[in-house]
């Protein structure tokens, strides 16, 4: 693997899953991989899971790693041409450049500004990245994707279905702030990529880009889109064609116990209790949201390892 900023980059799924499986049962099988080689994770967004799974992915593999909140650093400038006369102290030309010296892998975290679709779109700030280093680049949650928390939900359904082919559901939930798309979008590519039934249900307005859903049924009745779920998996984002938008704040659309039946429930975390979902489904053995959330370490280290297999 070169980079990984979007599932695409995985070139086998199914082995990769079984990989990250095996690495879970001995983490330190490879613990000699990353001798001498430096992680440099840059957060221009905050983060719980994704800063700690990954750190210790990376140290599981002997990597070093540093790690720089973005907003402690000088102000990047990312548009070619500008006259930095304003707010930004360095251009990402230099930046990318200079970080490379420090690290073999950088991973970067920088969400949508969710004002601006056709900025958001392009990606610039991973693309700026992609451009101007000189090592390979793992996406942390980009503007539009979220590869990583892809993997590990891929992971988490492979672990737990009891079934060739389960039927998955992504359904809205409400929320009070505006969130971004990535989550939904690249659980959605990544559910078209496994042997899957997946089903997605949000009110009339959330529809996501349709580069992303392509054939996947949206049914906009959730009760009718939840019946014989064996995962259902529950984010909210904010409205894709009213760009940014939060234009529906219906608690009918939290996730209960009567709701999820007898499915098992998935969530990226963090997750607003009582507005997304309520506790008697997260305090339940049906919630796997710890599992989830384990196996980020598992899918951080499975790419670490084969990225640094191609070094
Ligand atoms: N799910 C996830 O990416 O969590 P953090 O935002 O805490 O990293």
């Amino acid at each position: 693997m070169k980079h990984y900023t979007n599932i695409k980059d995985i070139s086998n799924l199914t082995d990769t899953i079984k990989e990250a499986i095996l690495l879970k049962m001995n983490p330190y099988e490879f613990s000699d991989l990353g001798q001498h080689k430096t992680l440099v994770m840059l957060f221009f967004n905050a983060s719980l899971r994704t800063r700690l799974s990954t750190e210790k992915a990376a140290k599981n593999l002997g990597m070093n790693v540093m790690i720089l909140n973005v907003n402690d650093a000088w102000n990047l400038e990312f548009e070619d041409g500008t006259i930095m006369n304003a707010n930004t102290s360095e251009h990402i030309k230099e930046a990318a450049q200079v970080i490379s010296q420090y690290a073999d892998v950088i991973a970067v975290r920088a969400f949508p500004s969710l004002t601006d679709k056709l900025k958001d779109e392009s990606e610039l700030v991973m693309n700026s990245f992609m451009t101007h280093a000189t090592v390979p680049i793992i996406n942390m949650e980009s503007a539009t994707a979220h590869p990583l928390q892809a993997l590990a939900d891929a992971i988490t359904i492979s672990e737990l279905t009891e079934k060739a082919k389960p039927k998955v559901v992504l359904s809205w939930a409400p929320h009070p702030k505006a969130l971004p798309q990535a989550v939904a979008n690249s659980f959605v590519e990544m559910m078209q990529s496994m042997a899957i039934d997946l089903t997605i249900t949000h009110p009339e307005g959330y529809e996501l880009s349709e580069a992303i859903t392509k054939n996947t049924p949206v049914i906009y009745d959730q009760n009718e889109a939840l019946k014989d779920a064996d995962f259902v998996y529950v984010k909210n984002w904010s409205s894709y064609k009213d760009y940014g938008k939060v234009l529906n704040q219906d608690e009918n659309w939290m996730m209960t116990k009567a709701k999820l039946g007898h499915a098992k429930f998935m969530h990226c975390l963090p997750v607003r209790r009582n507005v997304v979902v309520e506790d008697a489904v997260l305090d339940s053995e049906q919630s796997v949201v710890i599992q989830q959330a384990n196996n980020r370490t598992f899918a951080a280290q499975i790419v670490l390892k084969q990225i640094l297999e191609e070094l």
